[in-house]
């Protein structure tokens, strides 16, 4: 079956067309576009996303991501129209559910609302990476899976039991992961968004160079803080001149020691879940899962302590927002449950993955 993706949750308006086919037992996804517009230039000044001038950019955008879309999969005739619906932010959501909605009105194509999270979960299935054991369409899926969940939004651990069953086992209690990242580099005056520009900073530097506290650690629960890391980093800035702050070393310095330790608390806690839960398959997902660090970090630890499990994440492309991975997720539910009703699809800006 051909879909049509669109997602706009935050700050990227994503158009997608592909073709999904093999059901539940041998999924193949060919993806035949995924246009993804940034808005980075609109919000860099900010430091953040604006949610009014991100809605705007999307119904701006919407129309020519669709017609690029369409011009590269060479006009393909479309079966479903799936759409993010949640969680993400309220005016970015409804932008593109109501561009949804009226392309499924006037075309009479099935809709479907899908679940942001989910698609970062099902973006697994879109990419391949021989290193980890696993070959083109024959993506090895051994449930349960546990999913670390890691983006601007969310930081969380989700045990896939089987397709769309699913257990929050634990998620962060105040900054998501990206969030942490985002607020760092900001107090590094580095840009925005941080995630991408940390990691390259920490490539030159020492992640020694700061002893960063790893917040809850060692809690005996699966739940994250990182509010208070963040806090230690603004604490060492402040130790220094304005002028020695702006130097590189200083700069690569923290960014590798911040990075380290958010990938020591994510895997850490991700291994201990793994081994109570018995998880099959480790999945990294979300835009912090673009992290070369966490996936380098992910491999060495697992195969270590935990030989037994497929490690497996989304080329780094398929780890940040983009509309094919709305396709994947929709074409599962689609399986599953068929599609909604035009009038019960709307925005959900608190959606919850479980
Ligand atoms: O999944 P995503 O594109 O949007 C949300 O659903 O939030 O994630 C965006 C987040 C941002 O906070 C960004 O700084 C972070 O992912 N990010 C990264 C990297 N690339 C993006 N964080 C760490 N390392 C990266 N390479
Ligand atoms: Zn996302």
């Amino acid at each position: 079956m051909n879909i049509l993706s669109i997602e706009t949750s935050c700050d990227d308006t994503s158009v997608a067309i592909v073709k999904a086919k093999g059901g539940f037992g041998r999924p193949a996804f060919d993806i035949l576009s995924n246009i993804v517009s940034s808005q980075v230039k609109i919000h860099a000044p900010y430091g953040g996303v604006v949610p009014y001038l991100a809605a705007r950019a999307h119904q701006k955008n919407s129309p020519i991501c669709l017609e690029e879309a369409i011009k590269q999969a060479k006009n393909i005739k479309i079966n479903l129209i799936t759409v993010t619906v949640g969680p993400g932010l309220e005016p970015s959501l409804w932008a593109g559910v109501n561009f949804a909605k009226s392309l499924s009105l006037v075309s009479r194509i099935p809709i479907l609302g899908t679940n942001h999270i989910e698609g970062h979960i099902y973006a697994n299935w879109l990419s391949v990476n021989k290193r980890l054991r696993v070959t083109s369409y024959k993506l090895q899926v051994k449930f349960p899976i546990l999913c670390l969940v890691v983006s601007g939004g969310h930081t969380q651990l989700i045990l896939v039991k089987d397709y769309l069953k699913y257990k929050l086992i634990g998620e962060t209690r105040d900054d998501a992961a990206g969030e942490a990242f985002d607020k760092v580099a900001k107090l590094l005056e580095l840009g925005y968004p941080g995630g991408p520009i940390i990691s390259k900073m920490a490539k030159k530097g020492n992640s020694r160079a700061y002893g960063f506290p790893r917040p809850m650690i060692n809690s005996k629960d699966y739940d994250f803080s990182f509010s208070g890391l963040k806090t230690a980093v603004l604490y060492e800035t402040k130790k220094n001149s304005p002028e020695k702050l702006k130097t590189q070393k200083i700069k690569s310095d923290i960014s590798a020691s911040f990075q380290k330790a958010v990938v020591d608390v994510l895997i850490s806690k991700t291994l201990r879940v793994a081994k109570e839960y018995g998880a099959k398959t480790i999945m990294l997902a979300g835009g912090v899962a673009a992290n070369q660090e966490l996936r380098k970090q992910v491999v060495e630890v697992f195969e270590k302590q935990y030989p037994e499990s497929i490690i497996q994440y989304p080329t780094p492309n398929f780890c940040t927002d983009n509309a094919a991975m709305i396709a994947a997720a929709g074409y599962f539910r689609h399986l599953k449950y068929g599609p909604d009703k035009l009038k019960n699809i709307k925005a959900d800006a608190n959606l919850r993955v479980v």
